[in-house]
């Protein structure tokens, strides 16, 4: 099979779908590669990196996507691409295809094969392609917490404290993934933590893994509301899955917080818990609304480019090994967890959580019977349907 990695072109976007260690793996399979120029330089990599693992240099993008029989990325395409996608090709990346209706119509349209990072799912229910971005997110919460409690713009406060002098507070909002690896940085600085969630069953493990200047809260409006009024960095990093965060920081919140406290809402993809938070970017991270210090990143991973790239592909190359190997029909019949990735197929929607994220509500297709009938070949273009 081709297997086409373009150069992601969105504004502060410095990963790539694929490293070059990968595409060694791949090629050995007997499989082609095909990056766009330039495509591994946010990370680190260049092109003679990936010639050198036998992969083929092309000069656009326009001769990757039309070479590939896969495409692989890392963020959902976006329009200037959306000419590129064609009937039959697998596009493999995070898609979020809830968040965009026009990103759905076009993928439809395209007759392509969407088959998203984020929906993977294993039995247990962990999303095995989202976990290493939440491990890294969590982690630069703390760093980037600790970087806006300095001088200039923040209060001052050195997050490990001295000899003498005590460690700053970091409250943590949900203790899953995100949090968990948040809390461990910090605790790790000497910083005196606090977790909230409201599962009781998360919190009796998290307390029993975690170092002593970490403790557990039930997660309460009371008990937030008493926990801000002297904590120096909060991080959001709470999820309800396919919805939207709850806002458990109101704005009226915001008169009670020290004056420079620090605010990393990670959650911020999913809205933010914390009511006043709004995107932000790498280039221009943080801003400041009633003495409290915003950071609403919300591609937080891609600002460690090259490690979320090595992260990423190590949790992707399995997948892809086995589409590329097996193709999609095969490879997502015989993997349940690939199969929960299918979300688009020739036109027809295969996912819940995509039919019913808009307004008109677009039919759900049963994906066996859609691989079936693939398989078999009795299926319309998606130009015969739009
Ligand atoms: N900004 C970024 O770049 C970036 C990167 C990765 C992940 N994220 C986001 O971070 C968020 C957390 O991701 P995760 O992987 O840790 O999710 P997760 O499912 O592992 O953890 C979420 C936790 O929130 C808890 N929770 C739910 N309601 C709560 C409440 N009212 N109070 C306290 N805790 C509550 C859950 O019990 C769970 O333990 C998600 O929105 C994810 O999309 C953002």
């Amino acid at each position: 099979m081709v297997i086409g990695v373009p150069k992601e072109i969105r504004v502060d976007e410095y990963r790539v779908a694929v490293t070059p260690a990968g595409a060694e793996t791949l090629v050995a399979a007997g499989h082609q590669l095909v990056f766009e120029e330039g495509a591994g330089i946010g990370s680190g990599f260049t092109d003679d990196l990936y010639k050198a693992s036998g992969a083929r240099v092309a000069a656009t993008a326009e001769e990757v996507w039309a070479a590939a029989d896969m495409i692989m990325k890392v963020k959902d395409p976006i329009e200037p691409e959306w000419p590129r996608m064609r009937s039959g090709q697998v596009i493999f990346t995070y898609f979020h295809f809830a968040a965009s209706e026009a990103l759905t119509t076009a993928v439809r349209e395209s007759g392509a094969v969407a088959i998203a990072y984020e929906t993977v799912e294993l039995p247990t229910g962990e999303l095995p392609l989202l976990t290493p971005m939440s491990e890294i997110a969590g982690r630069m919460a703390v760093q980037a917490g600790a970087k806006h409690l300095e001088k200039p713009g923040g209060p001052g406060v050195l997050l490990s404290g001295v000899p003498g002098v005590l460690p700053g507070k970091v409250l943590i909002l949900g203790g899953g993934v995100v949090g968990t690896n948040a809390a461990k940085i910090a605790a790790g600085l000497g910083a005196r933590v606090a977790i909230m969630d409201i599962d009781l069953e998360r919190l009796r493990y998290l307390d029993d893994v975690m170092p002593a200047n970490v403790h557990t809260l039930f997660s309460t409006r009371p008990a937030i509301r008493k926990q801000i009024e002297d904590t120096d960095l909060i991080i959001g990093a709470v999820l309800i899955p396919g919805a939207k965060a709850p806002s458990l920081i109101t704005v009226g919140d915001l008169a009670h917080m020290r004056e420079g406290t620090v605010v990393v809402d990670v959650a911020v993809d999913q809205g933010g818990c914390v009511e006043t938070i709004r995107p932000t970017t790498h280039r221009d991270p943080v801003y400041s609304m009633d003495g409290v210090i915003h950071y609403g990143v919300a591609n937080m991973p891609s600002g460690a480019s090259q490690s979320s790239t090595l992260a990423l592909t190590n949790v992707t190359l399995p997948y892809a090994l086995k589409l590329a190997g097996h193709g999609w029909r095969k490879a997502c019949s015989d993997d349940p967890a690939l199969k929960r990735g299918l979300n688009v197929v020739d036109g027809r929607v295969t996912h819940p959580g995509v039919a019913s994220a808009f307004e008109c509500d677009i039919e759900l297709d049963d994906v066996d019977a859609l691989i079936e009938r693939s398989v078999s070949g009795a299926h319309t273009t998606a130009a015969s349907r739009f």
